[in-house]
Order: C-alpha cells, then structure tokens, then sequence
C-alpha cells in the first residue's frame, strides 16, 4: 500500500460533520454584510510581498517571520520572491480601492469580503497557517460615528451567533501628528527598563517600540507602568477617542479600555479594537480585531483618504460556539430513491430529478442490492424519506416511505415532494 500523506502543519480539513457550523458562521457574515449596507469585494489569494510590506510594515510579525512566500515555476529568482499569499485582506482591499479609482464612487465605500488568509506561524490551538476571515472596510469616512458602528457590528456578530460575553478592548493610538511624542516616551521608559526586557523586545524596541507593549513574555507590571498612548493623544485624536467611547456607551455596548492593545500591524491610527471571549483574552484568543487607518490608502498611492475595518476569525467563532456547546443545526430531510428492480436505473434517475426540481435534498441508491437492504441503508444515512420506484410508475405514480414510523403510501410523482413536508 502506498504511503498515506497527510495535510500540511497548521492546516485543517473541514469534514462534512463539520460543515453546518462554518455554514451558520458565514450565513451570518453574509447576511450582516447586507443588513449593515455593505457591498461585496473580493481580491486575489495572493499579492506582491511589495504591498504588505509597505501596507503592514516591514517589521510586522505578519511581514517579517510569517509570509507564506509564491513562487511560479520558472522565473528569476528575483520573479520568484516576488509574491505571497495574503495574510490579511486590508492592503488588498485598498490596493483594489486605489487601483480601481473607487474614490470617485458616491462615499464612503463599504465593502465586506469571507475568505482563507495566510501566516506562516507557529500552530496552535485557534492558530492557524490557513484560516478565514469575515473583513469588513469603511473606506473615506474619518468618523467618529462608524467606529462605534463597526464596533457594535462585530457585538452583533456574536450575539447572533450565541458566542455570549464577547468584550470589545478599545485603544487610541494616535496619529502622525501625537504618535512620535508617544514613541519617544515608550522608548524612553524601556531604555531605563532595559534589564527587565526580553531579546526580543530588545529589538522590537529599536524598529517598532509600540510592539513592545504586545510582548507577552515581559512582566505584567513593567507594562503597565509603561506610558499610555492615551495620554498622549493630541487634541484632534482625544476628541475623536472620546466620541467614540460616548457612542459605545449610549448604545451600552460592553468594551474595556486597553492600554495595551497597540495592535500587530503598522497601518493602524486613532481607534484599535479587538473581542475577546470573556475569560480568554490571551492573544491567541482574539475573535476579532480592527481598527482605523488613516494613513494607508496614501501609503499605497492613492490621495488622503481614511479607512476603518475588522477581520473577525471564523475559524476561532467555530471554536468559541464548540466551547459554549451551542446547538448543532438540525439534520437536513434527506430523501433516497430506491427500487427493487435492477433495471429501473433511469426511472430512478427521473424520479430523482423531478424531485430535486421540488428543492429536496436527493441521494439516488444505483446499486441491485433487495429493496430492504436499501432501505436499511438509506436509515444508515439519516434520510428521513425513501421514495420507492417500482411499477406504480406506469401510473405516474413512486411510493413515498417514511423511515421514523415505516409508513408508507403511493402518490403522484407530482404530489410527492408536497407529501415529503407533511408526513403520510
Ligand atoms: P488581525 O487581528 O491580524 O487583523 O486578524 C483578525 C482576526 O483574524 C483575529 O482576531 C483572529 O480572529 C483571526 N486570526 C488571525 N490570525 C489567525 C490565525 N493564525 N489563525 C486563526 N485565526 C486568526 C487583521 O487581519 C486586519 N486586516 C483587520 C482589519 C481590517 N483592520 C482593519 N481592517
């Protein structure tokens, strides 16, 4: 026998039985993207390594040590380094927003998109090299309105998916203007710490000091010693946090101020965010996370333009409902054709057809196997129905069987997809 492989690390393969719980998750990505008025986007699964690193930074944890690089079959060496898979969908989404001269659109855009991303990190519970995300963008909105909007969007989100007690942690972390002051005083305070620093922290220091506040190996108390960004906010930025806070709490939506929540990549400005599961607020643990950036469409080339988002981790909303122990969808009305006469496989096939063309769900059993046997077998599936096709088909009509009670009764072809939603 040859060698079974298996699936790449960090990967996982969804199971049929596994299916109903990402359906139920996207039905309702998909169904809030419209009740909150945006409209679908979708970009490539992958981009230039050029627009992430321009767009996340180049000293992001997603850029730096987690990029799933491309390469094409033939080419150049330098060809070959040039792409890699997506490990988030903002620097694409606004790549798109400048490439397409969406700017000149009536405003602001609001564009939602489901699908897998990719980092080459670590694996762990909840962590993935392949895992998917619901984004949400608001692109030329400068707020403060739409950021409580988005924050009270992915509340909905889990509410509606029965994740109870997710808590929203909200941050300011300024902009151009306030953020260098900040920076200097971060850098200040742990240059005077240094001793307490890990290595790591040691050169997140040096390329990006806001990262050190994220480093979860660092004692807690150092970190909270550190200066916050929100007292460093310049007047422009302050308003904007405190209007913010006013709409999170007129609309009494549950959030946290967290002083640490700087957030992985660099585009970020003003608002971060980020929901947790109440009790599980580790960093692996987060079920979403988003927040503004100003800075980037003009970053990629377009003229100045705000922008906010989130990407909410279906992989990890699967997870947290498992662990809540939420209701399983009910199992589908599956119907099976059968016949005990071998010849019968086109009738089989037709009756089929004409039952499906009745939106039910349909298996057709091809085999000769005795009629019981069929039917043992279509109970081993779960089917709640077994149409049986014999010679009654002469008249136009198949038998309809129901496998709970064994029931059974002949009817019209044309009748039986109506008897199959009222038991006989
Ligand atoms: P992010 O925080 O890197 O933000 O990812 C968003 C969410 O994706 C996380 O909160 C988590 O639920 C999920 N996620 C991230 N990495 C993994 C992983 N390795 N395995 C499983 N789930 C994961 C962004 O990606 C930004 N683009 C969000 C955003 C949109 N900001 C503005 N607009």
């Amino acid at each position: 026998m040859a060698r079974p492989l298996s699936a790449p690390r960090g990967t996982r393969d969804l199971l049929p039985e596994d299916a109903p719980a990402w359906e139920r998750m996207e039905a309702i990505a998909r169904d809030l993207s419209r009740r909150y008025a945006f409209d679908r986007i979708d970009i490539p699964l992958f981009e230039r390594v050029e627009l992430f690193a321009r767009g996340l930074g180049e000293s992001s944890d997603a850029v730096e040590k987690e990029m799933f690089r491309v390469s094409g079959a033939s080419g150049s060496e330098e060809e070959r380094a040039e792409w890699a898979l997506r490990p988030e969908p903002t620097a694409g989404i606004v790549r798109a927003y400048v490439e397409h001269g969406l700017h000149v659109r009536p405003g602001p855009l609001r564009l939602w998109m489901l699908g897998p991303m990719f980092r080459y990190d670590r694996p762990q519970a909840g962590r993935y090299r392949q895992f998917s995300q619901w984004d949400v963008e608001v692109i030329g909105d400068p707020g403060p309105m739409v950021d409580a909007e988005l924050i009270e969007l992915a509340h909905r989100f889990f509410a509606e998916a029965g994740i109870r007690d997710a808590v929203a942690h909200v941050n300011s972390i300024g902009d151009a203007v306030c953020r260098p002051g900040y920076r200097q005083a971060l850098v200040e305070y742990f240059v005077a710490h240094e001793d307490r620093l890990t290595e790591d922290s040691r050169r997140r220091l040096r390329v990006n000091p806001l990262r050190v506040l994220d480093d979860k190996q660092l004692d807690p108390e150092l970190v909270d010693g550190a200066p916050r960004s929100v007292d460093h906010l310049c007047e422009q930025c302050a308003k904007h946090f405190a209007a913010v806070r006013a709409l999170l709490d007129d609309q009494q939506l549950r959030y946290v101020v967290d002083h640490r929540l700087v957030r992985g990549l660099d585009y970020y400005t003003r608002t971060t965010f980020e929901f947790f599961a109440a009790g599980r607020e580790g960093q692996q643990d987060a079920l979403a996370g988003g927040g503004r950036y100003d800075g980037l469409v003009e970053l990629l080339g377009g003229r100045p333009t705000p922008g906010i988002g989130f990407g909410l981790g279906i992989d990890r909303a699967v997870l947290a409902v498992a662990a809540d122990g939420a209701a399983a969808s009910p199992p589908r009305a599956l119907v099976v054709v059968v016949s005990a006469d071998p010849a019968r496989l086109a009738e089989r096939l037709r009756v089929a057809r004409a039952l499906r063309a009745g939106q039910l769900s349909v298996r057709v059993d091809g085999s000769s196997r005795k009629l019981g046997k069929q039917l043992e077998a279509a109970a081993r599936l779960n089917a709640r129905w077994a149409v049986i096709v014999g010679e009654e088909l002469a008249r136009g009509n198949v038998i309809v069987r129901d496998l709970d009670s064994h029931d059974q009764r002949e009817v019209p072809i044309v009748e039986a997809a109506a008897a199959m939603a009222t038991p006989p």
